[in-house]
């Protein structure tokens, strides 16, 4: 594959866990053309034009878009926001990577995907494209690489939780006595860059991501206690309540739905995992709890000196 070919990596102005944005960032380090997909012109566009990426518009929903985007690239990051359109954004990709001639086409999953089968998927409506995005991508014959973490840290972990934490020193969250292994958006994209600088080897594997522990909530709160120096507990509250918080904040009916999943899930203690794709792929461990609110320490009211 020739290094002077432009990797296009879709989503790559993203906010949630922004794996396009940071996989650009480590491309364009390494010295990598990146083509770098965005739904509109905005600061986030320019920012990612000002970084050395070459900045392109549309929409993943749309075929002469998608067929645009990809036009000249050999390699593809495809992912996209959590939403209803996902299958039908990643067939559209899938029949134009087909078309174009696409040779290593990274595809953004989910791990509970490992779980499922015809006759077990869960109730997210994610979740179940997901699955049957990855049948449609082995159908198609394209040569694919699937990564597949559980729940990123900068969901759950930072945004749904901040507030509370920052006022009451509280994760209060859905999820039982479940545990869970939370990964950093961060290191999802170090595996996914260090596929795509060199897919040969990685062509056909499916990469599951976990954080480097599977604990309760209580064990992710210790771990909160000592990144912050302060008392943080976990206060397992009810689902129905936190379910009409999102309601009320008016969340896509989708996302809620995954959400909500996702919540059920870990108190059934199906995020209860552990896998090595961060440090087989990148020779590094990935983040742990504490480590990721260290870093964001901030937004969770700071830390005690
Ligand atoms: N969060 C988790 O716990 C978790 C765990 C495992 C796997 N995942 C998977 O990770 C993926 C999400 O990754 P992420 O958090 O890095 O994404 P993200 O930060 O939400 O970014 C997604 C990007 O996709 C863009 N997008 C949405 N619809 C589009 C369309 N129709 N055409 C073009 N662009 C579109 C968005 O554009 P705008 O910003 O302009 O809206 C956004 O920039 C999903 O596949 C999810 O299932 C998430």
């Amino acid at each position: 594959m020739a290094d002077n070919e432009s990797i296009l990596v879709t989503g790559a102005a993203g906010r949630l866990g922004a794996v396009g944005r940071t996989v650009t960032g480590l491309l364009l380090d390494r010295g990598l053309p990146v083509r770098a997909m965005v739904r509109r012109e905005d600061d986030r566009a320019a920012a990612l034009r000002a970084a050395g990426a070459e900045v392109v518009v549309g929409d993943l929903l749309e075929p002469a878009d998608v067929y645009r985007v990809v036009s000249g690239c050999r390699r593809v990051y495809f992912g996209m926001s959590v939403s209803a359109g996902y299958l039908e954004a990643t067939v559209t990709m899938a029949a134009v990577a087909r078309e174009v001639g696409v040779n290593a086409l990274v595809n953004m999953s989910q791990m509970t995907v490992s779980q499922m089968s015809i006759q077990n998927t869960t109730a997210s409506p994610q979740q179940r494209q997901h699955w049957l995005s990855e049948q449609a991508l082995a159908w198609s014959g394209l040569p694919v690489v699937t990564i597949r973490p559980t729940v990123f840290l900068e969901g759950f972990f930072l945004r749904l939780v901040s507030p509370t934490v920052r006022d009451r020193g509280r994760i209060e969250l859905p999820f039982g006595q479940g545990k869970t292994s939370p990964v950093a958006a961060a290191d999802v994209a170090r595996v996914v860059a260090a596929v795509l600088a060199d897919p040969g080897p990685h062509l056909g594997r499916i990469y599951e991501l976990t954080g480097p522990r599977s604990q309760d909530m209580h064990g992710v709160a210790r771990e909160y206690s000592d990144a912050l120096n302060r008392k943080v507990t976990y206060s397992d509250i009810p689902p129905e309540d936190w379910e009409r918080e999102l309601k009320r904040e008016g969340l896509p009916e989708h996302l809620t739905r995954h959400l909500v999943t996702m919540a059920e899930l870990h108190r059934a203690g199906r995020y209860d995992r552990l896998a090595d794709g961060v440090e087989r792929v990148t020779g590094r461990p990935a983040m742990s709890v504490r480590e990721f609110v260290s870093l964001y320490a901030d937004e969770f009211g700071g830390r005690r000196s």
